[in-house]
């Protein structure tokens, strides 16, 4: 199924594309390949949009919340806005300080993207993102797809580029498990993630190069907790992002579980990524979907991703693919009720 959407800023038509596969059901939109609803049942048969989202492409450019956005070439930081590859300096666009936050104000979540395939429960869409496109080299082609199956929603990502360059593509959902509508419930949700190391950053949000144990801090979810029952506790990772805004390292799979005790749905994430961004959701304020007010932390991010500003940390993972070969990443999002 598709419908119109609505009118972007620059005077494209948006459409709504819909997948669906038994119960579960979602609805994307060409407008930045954005997951805009997902709906998830219940033990009870009652089903739910389960992420924060706008009513109109309009709202979606004027937002910088980037709900259910593909986030690319780069997500998250890359410290003063340039990177080198090869031999050469690249400057990206600052749109966080002086650091480039999401690739920039001319980010994938605000182009116009091809459907290049649209079935019963899958849709792929593909953007060709031109050499020096927000500062990145290479004449890149990219391609995501969001496949529904009973039980999950899966997302991947391929792209290559004729020139070495980066490539670190993630969706920027937001998730409430009890329903978009009742931001109250967010910071209620369980989190149970593996991880024993996280990357703390400083006050822009940059990684200071430090893997710190999570062991006897606020950041250990190696127990299932709720999300809100630390998040205020006197820690300066915790201050200087106002809440969970921070790197974990991923080394198993599923790298997090989060599950709603009053639905009873959970959500288990699968991915092929070295790293997964916790985001609380610590400056949204932003009318939603259905005139819904999301405030300060009505949801959270599990971003699959390269560790943040990698490329300015050689040690870890880097997020550079060559000319000619294929970037490829997956990341799946399993529920149960
Ligand atoms: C970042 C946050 C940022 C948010 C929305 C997240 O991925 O980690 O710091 O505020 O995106 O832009």
């Amino acid at each position: 199924m598709k419908r119109i959407f609505g009118t972007t800023p620059r005077g494209e038509t948006a459409c709504i594309y819909t997948i669906s596969c038994g119960q579960m059901k979602a609805e994307l939109s060409d407008f930045g390949a954005t997951l805009v609803r997902l709906y998830v049942p219940d033990s009870k048969g009652n089903t739910a949009d389960v992420v924060l989202g706008f009513d109109s492409p309009a709202s979606y450019a004027a937002s910088d919340a980037y709900f259910g956005a593909t986030v690319g070439r780069n997500a998250n930081r890359v410290k003063d806005a340039a990177i080198v590859v090869g031999s050469k300096t690249y400057r990206l666009h600052a749109n966080d300080g002086s650091n480039s936050l999401h690739s920039g104000p001319a980010g994938f979540e605000r182009r116009m993207w091809q459907v290049a395939e649209h079935k019963a429960d899958r849709i792929s869409f593909t953007l060709h993102s031109p050499h020096l496109d927000q500062g990145f080299p290479g004449n890149a082609d990219i391609r995501v797809t969001y496949r529904l199956t009973a039980d999950s929603l899966v997302i991947s990502y391929a792209a290559v580029s004729d020139r070495d360059t980066v490539f670190n593509m993630t969706n920027h959902s937001y998730f409430n498990l009890t329903g978009h509508d009742q931001p109250e419930k967010a910071m209620g949700q369980i989190l149970s993630m593996p991880a024993r190391f996280f990357t703390p950053a400083d006050a822009e949000s940059i990684p200071t190069g430090e893997l710190r144990p999570v062991v006897g801090t606020p950041m250990d979810f190696r127990s299932p907790k709720a999300l809100g029952r630390d998040i205020g506790a006197d820690y300066e990772p915790l201050h200087l992002q106002q809440g969970y805004d921070h790197n974990f390292e991923v080394f198993c799979n599923p790298c997090a579980i989060l599950s709603d005790p009053n639905s009873g749905r959970s959500m288990a994430v699968y991915t092929d990524c070295p790293g997964l961004q916790l985001y609380s959701g610590n400056y949204t304020d932003e009318t939603g979907k259905d005139g819904v007010k999301y405030g300060r932390r009505s949801a959270v991010c599990l971003e699959t991703q390269f560790y943040p500003d990698a490329i300015h940390n050689q040690q870890w993972k880097q997020p550079v693919t060559k000319a000619g070969e294929k970037y490829k990443s997956e990341t799946t999002y399993r529920f149960s009720w």
